[in-house]
């Protein structure tokens, strides 16, 4: 059936023999559908096999591993305020199709699907496809104060979106008569090319179709990013993340691709590092400390200065940051701390969080939350002293240091196993020390 279905476009301009080479070849993979399903089920595996670097940064990255099966944070909150990702037919309280996956599984938003390991690319997440055909950002404004979110946000198509600089083929199919197995540069191996429109078979693999669209608007701008990652409110009306606010309000120029797609090599990265990436964190912000003795006192400032233009932490409300402030003496022993254990209790200023609140103006958890309360994350580029005073008495040595918390202490303890410890456990970020 599936061969029936590619005739078509085997016919179209091809010759004899390649025809008979495709149909042959096509014939052997009827049954690995592809080419007969639509661009939004195609997985992530099959761009693999020529974009192998490329794969490889996707696979590490959180985009990867949105989904409830994959993400354990996601996972203990969607099946608290959703439910199961295996099974299909999943609503919300409010009867609706789960919005999350609008962001969290875009592949299957599609398809309406609930049942995420129904079909690799609604288990991926946000994959290739989900990504590359984003046509156009509308915004997340919708009718009556009600947001478009994540794909919702777009108008998308059936090619694959580029940036421009390897997607521009008509002139080449002009000039270049029959081959349509044409070769585009700026790879050292050279790859039969399957976004010229033609089905194609690399490493014994039958590749299908994947015509492709030159859209620099959409893939070299924030636009790419905006429908998830400009902000989300829960059921309530009560704004979870602002990234996109934030970043609006610094005026900053920047787009968010020259910080979180860097180039490596030829290439554009794709690990898209925020609070799940150590290296990423640690150079989010700058951060330092000067500490001066004066009579039995010692005088220390902290400063923490926030390199980006969003909020440090941005995105999901209950990440955090937490300092610690430590003297010792010639043994190495603490002899003061700014707190034992964590901050939040005795040492305000050292707890960089936001607090969401129910109807009584208690604290309590996203989903719950009818109103935000005290907010005192780094706001965008925002320079923050932080000042401490030291009894002097056999203080040698003073040091600082910066942790990072995906999750709010209270929620770490409310999920217990659900979420392994290494994945909640404080990460330190950056430290400063001072000899008295
Ligand atoms: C059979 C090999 C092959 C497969 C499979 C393949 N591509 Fe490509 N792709 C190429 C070649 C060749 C180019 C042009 C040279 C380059 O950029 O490496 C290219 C370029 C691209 C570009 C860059 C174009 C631009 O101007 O920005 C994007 C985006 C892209 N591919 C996406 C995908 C996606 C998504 C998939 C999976 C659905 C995929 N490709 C599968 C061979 C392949
Ligand atoms: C979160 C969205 C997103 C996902 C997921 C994603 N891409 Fe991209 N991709 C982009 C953006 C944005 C660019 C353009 C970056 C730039 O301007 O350099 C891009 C550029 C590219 C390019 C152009 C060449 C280059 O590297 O500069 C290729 C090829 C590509 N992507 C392939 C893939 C493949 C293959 C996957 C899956 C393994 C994938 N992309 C997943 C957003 C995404
Ligand atoms: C289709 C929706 C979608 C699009 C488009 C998208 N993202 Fe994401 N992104 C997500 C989701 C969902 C997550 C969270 C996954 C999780 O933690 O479960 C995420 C996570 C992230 C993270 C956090 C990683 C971490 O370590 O926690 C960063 C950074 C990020 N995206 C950057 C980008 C950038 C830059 C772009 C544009 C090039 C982009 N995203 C486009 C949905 C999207
Ligand atoms: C100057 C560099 C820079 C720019 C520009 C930038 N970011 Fe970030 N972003 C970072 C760093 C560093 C982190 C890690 C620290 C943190 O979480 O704030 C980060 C973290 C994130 C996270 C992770 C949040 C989480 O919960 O893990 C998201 C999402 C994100 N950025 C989205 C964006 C978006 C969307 C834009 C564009 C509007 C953008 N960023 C622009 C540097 C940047
Ligand atoms: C508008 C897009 C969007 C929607 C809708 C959405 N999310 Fe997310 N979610 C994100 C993005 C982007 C991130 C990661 C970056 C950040 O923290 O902003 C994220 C992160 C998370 C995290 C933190 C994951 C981690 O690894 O720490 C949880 C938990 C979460 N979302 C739960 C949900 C649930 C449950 C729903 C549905 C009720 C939902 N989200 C709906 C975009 C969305």
């Amino acid at each position: 059936m599936s061969v029936i279905r590619k005739m078509p476009l085997i016919l179209s301009g091809v010759s004899t023999g390649l025809m008979a080479f495709l149909f042959l070849a096509n014939s052997a993979a009827a049954n690995t559908k592809t080419n007969d399903e639509s661009i939004h089920h195609i997985s992530a595996t099959v761009c693999k096999t020529c974009h192998k670097e490329t794969y490889k940064q996707w696979k590490g990255s959180m985009h990867a591993n949105s989904t409830a099966f994959k993400d354990p944070i996601h996972g203990a909150f969607y099946r608290k305020v959703v439910g199961d990702p295996g099974k299909e037919g999943v609503k919300m309280k409010n009867g609706k199709y789960p919005v999350c996956l609008q962001c969290h599984a875009p592949n299957a938003a599609k398809d309406k699907v609930t049942k995420l390991d129904s079909k690799p690319a609604y288990a991926e997440g946000v994959n290739c496809i989900a990504c590359h055909t984003l046509k156009t950002f509308k915004g997340i404004q919708g009718k009556n104060g009600k947001l478009n979110l994540g794909l919702k946000a777009y108008e998308y198509s059936d090619k694959i979106q580029g940036t421009g600089r390897n997607s521009n083929h008509k002139l080449s199919a002009l000039t270049a008569g029959g081959d349509e197995f044409g070769f585009a540069g700026g790879d050292d191996e050279q790859k039969p090319n399957p976004h010229l429109g033609k089905p194609v078979t690399m490493d014994g693999k039958d590749i299908p179709a994947l015509p492709m669209e030159s859209n620099p608007k959409q893939l070299r701008t924030s636009d790419a990013c905006m429908g998830c990652h400009d902000k989300r409110s829960n059921a309530h009306g009560v704004p979870l993340c602002a990234t996109g606010d934030e970043y609006v309000a610094s005026n900053a120029k920047a787009d968010c691709l020259s910080c979180h797609m860097p180039t490596t090599g030829e290439r554009s990265d794709h690990s898209m590092g925020g609070g799940h990436s150590l290296p990423m964190l640690q150079r989010s912000v700058v951060f330092s400390m000067d500490s001066k003795k004066a009579g039995d006192t010692i005088k220390s400032v902290v400063t923490i200065r926030n390199k980006q233009p969003h909020t440090m932490p941005t995105g999901a409300p209950f990440r955090n940051l937490h300092l610690k402030v430590t003297a010792y003496d010639k043994s190495g022993n603490v002899v003061w701390e700014n707190a034992k254990g964590h901050p939040g209790k005795t040492d305000k200023q050292a707890y960089m969080h936001l607090v969401l609140v129910d109807d009584k103006g208690k604290p309590t958890a996203p989903p719950t939350a009818k109103g935000q309360g005290a907010d005192n994350r780094l706001k965008a580029f925002e320079e923050r002293h932080l000042n401490y005073e030291i009894p002097a008495k056999d203080v040698v040595l003073v040091r600082s240091e910066l942790y990072y918390n995906l999750l709010w202490p209270g929620l770490v303890k409310k999920f217990g196993k659900k979420i392994p410890a290494d994945v909640t456990a404080p990460k330190l970020i950056s430290a400063s020390e001072n000899s008295i």
